[in-house]
């Protein structure tokens, strides 16, 4: 496996090749299935059952590379908080429920305005201060998230910057299972670290690639 390189592959298949205890830091970001609609019928909880068995799996290979000191920061929404907390923490322990609190968001029964990451923490890890990140000049609706916005998911930088930053040395590795538009990428070759990244789409893939590596 080749460090700081992003595979167009199904980050289950891709992470075989990841060596045992060799990630220092696992800031991921999966796609938010439960806001899909199928014929107009909004998607139900339980259809995610299906993806159970993925999500097993893969919690399973973080665990398996994954060094003994390493944390992971795994994003998801108030929907799909209840389907992957079980399975994390059976597998990994979660440490905490953090927030990342956008300021500001449409919605009609209160504002969407906040999003989850589960956090793994190992004993040797003692981190003070709030649970809760902000983003200094981040709004929901921008065209721009530092630098032009080309993934309809994309996460703010400075948001990843302070993830990374706050758990990984200079020359560690750190991995991004579902890369989007690369934006773990950035944030570690701004702070120098090492990344591996999966992206399956295509599409995304290409976006990541020009993003990241101007190719
Ligand atoms: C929520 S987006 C990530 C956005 C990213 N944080 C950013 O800032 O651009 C999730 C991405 O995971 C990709 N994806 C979905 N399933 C995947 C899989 N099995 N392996 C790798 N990538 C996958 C999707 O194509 C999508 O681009």
């Amino acid at each position: 496996m080749e460090l700081n390189k992003i595979y167009n592959e199904d980050c289950l298949h891709g992470m075989k090749r990841i060596p045992d205890a060799s990630i220092d830091l696992i800031v991921t970001d999966p796609p938010y299935f439960l806001g899909l609609t199928h014929n107009g019928q909004k998607g139900s909880f339980i259809d995610l059952a299906i993806s159970r068995p993925f999500f097993d799996a893969l919690f399973q290979e973080y665990k398996r590379v994954l060094k003994p000191d390493a944390c992971v920061f795994f994003f998801c929404d108030w929907r799909g908080y209840a389907f992957y907390y079980p399975i994390f923490d059976a597998i990994l322990g979660a440490s905490n429920l953090l927030v990342w609190d956008k300021i500001s968001a449409p919605g009609s029964k209160y504002s969407y305005s906040h999003e989850l990451l589960i956090f793994h923490a190992p004993a040797s890890v003692n981190k003070g201060g709030s649970s809760i990140f902000r983003v200094p000049g981040f709004s929901s609706g921008a065209k721009k998230v530092e630098g032009e916005k080309v993934h309809p998911t994309q996460k703010p930088l400075a948001l990843i910057r302070q993830l990374v930053e706050a758990h990984s040395e200079v020359g560690d590795t750190v991995l991004d299972t579902f890369m989007g538009s690369g934006t773990t990428a950035i944030a570690c070759m701004e702070l120098q670290r090492n990344f591996v990244g999966y992206e399956l789409d295509i599409k995304n893939f290409k976006i990541a690639q020009k993003r990241v590596f101007n190719m």
